[in-house]
């Protein structure tokens, strides 16, 4: 049977942006942001971005592209007999680990119907915050909701619902968010949320922060998890993957800096809240920008925030989609099960555990490992550890074992001819750089 493909160059793009672009980059940019004192971070984060995340996207692209296969399959095809495909099977586990993910993009769903309904207006959005993640059963339904929702276009496949969903998607997004930032950068006292965001404080800078500027990097990029590997096994042959992942980084980077925008000069101008404030940072300033930035034309504001939330969830939908995806295609490739049941083992799991995860801000939030809640550990678990060393296993298996001449076919495609000089600094950046890098990284931390 002939393996499934994106059909265009922009569809490519898309859908890997879409990956990409998510409640990482709305929700969990601004909260690290916050938590870690601001611009500093952001200087850290991007030179992690640009100067790791984008070139290893690249090599896990390769990994997907020239075994076209799913992210575990794909070693043993390209190093049959070696223990690499574990690699991927780690990829998987994340895979199902991260439906504490489902939970935020729930929150963004209760959100948007709060809005609709107008509940959300006046109401004390601290308290209408911690009101409502606390329920035994609201949020706990919207995760498991928002997991159905996935399983419905995942089992559709890979062109129609993926494909033709992220083109639509991704420039409407780009379009309001553009829109809010005006908005927060012209309430009142904004300015201290300007300077938040651009002046940095180096000093600001510990080991810690590091490591959460370069998790934050590879989170919002997906990368680390097979997830790219196996959106990677589905481009075309002829599609540039340097360009490609340069697309993502870049579009990826502006959403995540525009969200910066809307929330920290509304945040100041607010006055309330502090940056620190954890997972609750956005949805409890976002309500606030919409009430201040459209106080004399109300209807005006719903509009906006009704827009808003809903593009957040769909934004949230095609990442969910992809991590999805990831695990779904291994366990039909793997086990020869239909589409439709691999499908199923994913979502029930993603069902089972991001109600625990739900639960962890209200009934179970005393249930703690390693002084951690189910969410917090789950993140802690996927994007602080195997998204990082992940992405340095792509590296070190690209550059040691793959076979240069696979190296250099995949980074020629669809760029008119590279120079071997090109594809040996490169893999000499896999070899070493990348590798080095991310250790001393983790181990300044250990220390
Ligand atoms: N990058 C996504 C976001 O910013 C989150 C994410 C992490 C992800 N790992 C993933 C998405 C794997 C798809 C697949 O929201």
């Amino acid at each position: 049977m002939a393996r499934a493909n994106f059909g265009s160059k922009l569809g490519i793009i898309l859908a890997s942006a879409g990956s990409a672009v998510g409640l990482g980059n709305i929700w969990r940019f601004p909260c690290e942001v916050g938590a870690n004192g601001g611009a500093a971070f952001i200087v850290v984060y991007l030179v992690f971005l640009f100067g790791l995340g984008v070139p290893l996207m690249v090599s896990e692209y390769m990994v997907g592209r020239a075994a076209r296969a799913n992210c575990s399959t794909a070693f043993h095809r390209l190093a049959p007999g070696t223990p690499w495909w574990l690699v991927g099977i780690m990829g998987v586990v994340s895979s199902l680990i991260i439906s504490y993910y489902t939970v935020v993009a729930g929150w963004t769903v209760e959100y948007a119907v709060a809005t609709a309904t107008g509940e959300l207006a006046g109401a004390d959005h601290a308290a209408y915050f911690a009101t409502f993640t606390s329920s035994p059963w609201r949020p706990v339904a919207y995760a498991v909701g928002f997991a159905l929702v996935t399983h419905l276009i995942i089992v559709r496949g890979v062109q129609s619902g993926i494909e033709r969903f992220s083109k639509v998607m991704m420039p409407l997004l780009l379009g309001i968010i553009a829109v809010l930032v005006v908005c927060s950068i012209s309430m009142p006292g904004s300015q201290a949320g300007l300077r938040f965001l651009l002046m940095p404080d180096f000093g600001k800078i510990t080991p810690s922060v590091v490591v959460s500027a370069m998790a934050q990097a590879f989170f919002s990029l997906s990368i680390g998890m097979g997830a790219q590997c196996t959106y990677a096994s589905y481009f075309r042959s002829d599609s540039n993957l340097f360009r490609t992942a340069a697309s993502v980084g870049a579009l990826d980077t502006c959403i995540a800096l525009m969200s910066g925008f809307i929330i920290f000069p509304a945040l100041f101008s607010i006055g309330n809240v502090a940056p620190d404030a954890g997972p609750g940072l956005v949805f409890i300033t976002l309500p606030g920008v919409f009430e201040a930035a459209f106080a004399s034309v109300p209807w005006l504001g719903w509009i906006f925030a009704l827009l808003f939330y809903l593009l957040l969830v769909l934004a949230a939908l095609t990442s969910t989609i992809a991590m999805h995806e990831n695990a779904t295609a291994y366990i039909h490739e793997r086990f020869r099960l239909s589409r439709r049941s691999a499908a199923w083992f994913v979502t029930g799991f993603w069902m089972v555990w991001g109600s625990v995860c739900a639960l962890s801000f209200g009934l179970l939030a005393d249930a703690k490992v390693a002084g951690m809640a189910a969410f917090d550990l789950s993140d802690f678990l996927v994007a602080k550890l195997i998204m990082p060393v992940g992405a340095m296993l792509f590296a070190i298996f690209v550059g040691w074992r793959m076979e240069r001449a696979v190296v250099a076919a995949e980074l020629n495609a669809g760029s008119g001819g590279i120079s071997p000089r090109l594809v040996r600094a490169y893999v000499f950046f896999l070899r070493y750089v990348a590798p080095v890098a991310i250790a001393a990284i983790f181990i300044n931390e250990l220390l």
